[in-house]
């Protein structure tokens, strides 16, 4: 995988995060969620994807709430996102939508990650406390060296997300451009106001992780927003209709901690007894 993201034109970008695609002979090895290319294959599948099975900071995991240690350092989440020109796309391992110059920065550690792209999975990925919900987004932030910052939000079954409520048109055009055989369609949707996507509370989850597909590299900073939000079941179904049935169901296993921390960070609540209760 290239680490420099400068310059890069646009459509590199999927592909660093989805190498499963239509045209996966050119792009490298399909990869899939069960059978012969499933996750436990994943890191034999291409000699660039060994880090899926050798690597030591993968990711999904499953975050024990009180085991997290909380650090006051971390602070608030910073975010710098505008409007931005979105495309959504069947990303053949997810659907997804792309900010072709990006919709703004997040800020870790003194560092700009630029938001270029989110996608679904479904169920999710991440378990707390051993539950796994019935999605989970991710907002896929990269800076100039190539590092990334993933801004995870869990989904539980529900009532409607209002911002895949607001895509519902263009996510029913990914679905009937499938049915006619294109399942790579993509849909232009206009100005999307991403701070809009992240309605958060200030509480998260923290720890050094990887890709969560190949080629399962070790470069990234996860968040995970406490706060578990909800999604209707007609919802998900919009999420997984476009893809391959092979992909529904695009959610890695859990992955062992090997000694990593997990760290969490909430807004000091002015009640102290709600201090130990961060959702
Ligand atoms: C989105 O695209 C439209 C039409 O090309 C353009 O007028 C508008 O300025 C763009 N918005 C942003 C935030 O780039
Ligand atoms: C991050 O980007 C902003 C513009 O969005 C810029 O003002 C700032 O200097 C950048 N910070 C770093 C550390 O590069
Ligand atoms: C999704 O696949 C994983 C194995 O890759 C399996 O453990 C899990 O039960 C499946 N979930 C659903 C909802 O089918």
């Amino acid at each position: 995988m290239k680490k420099k993201m400068i310059n890069l034109p646009f459509f590199s970008i999927p592909l660093l995060l989805c190498i499963a695609s239509a045209n996966a002979q050119n792009q490298g090895v399909g990869f899939g969620y069960e059978g012969r290319n499933g996750p436990t294959r994943w890191g034999s599948l291409d000699p660039h994807y060994t880090k899926c099975s050798a690597g030591k900071l993968q990711s999904p995991i499953d975050i024990h709430k009180k085991h997290a240690l909380y650090n006051r350092r971390l602070g608030s989440l910073l975010n710098r996102y505008h409007p931005a020109n979105a495309t959504l796309l069947n990303h053949v391992c997810n659907v997804a939508m792309f900010f072709g110059g990006g919709a703004g920065d997040m800020v870790l550690n003194g560092k700009n990650y630029t938001l270029h792209q989110m996608h679904w999975h479904t169920p999710s990925e991440h378990l707390i406390d051993g539950i796994q919900y019935a999605a989970e987004l991710h907002m896929v932030h990269q800076a100039q060296d190539g590092d990334f910052a993933v801004v995870a939000t869990l989904f539980k079954l529900g009532h409607e997300d209002p911002f895949l409520a607001k895509i519902k048109e263009k996510l029913e055009r990914l679905i009937e451009d499938k049915r006619g055989g294109n399942t790579t369609a993509q849909v232009e949707v206009g100005e999307v106001e991403t701070k809009h996507i992240e309605h958060k509370t200030g509480n998260y989850f923290r720890y050094v992780g990887s890709l969560t597909t190949p080629p399962c590299s070790e470069t990234v900073s996860w968040t995970i927003l406490s706060q578990v939000r909800s999604i209707s079941k007609e919802q998900v179904e919009l999420l997984e209709a476009p893809l391959d049935i092979e992909y529904k169901n695009n959610s890695r296993p859990i992955q062992s901690l090997n000694g990593r921390k997990v760290e969490m960070f909430h807004k000091l609540s002015h009640n102290h007894r709600k201090v130990d209760h961060i959702n």
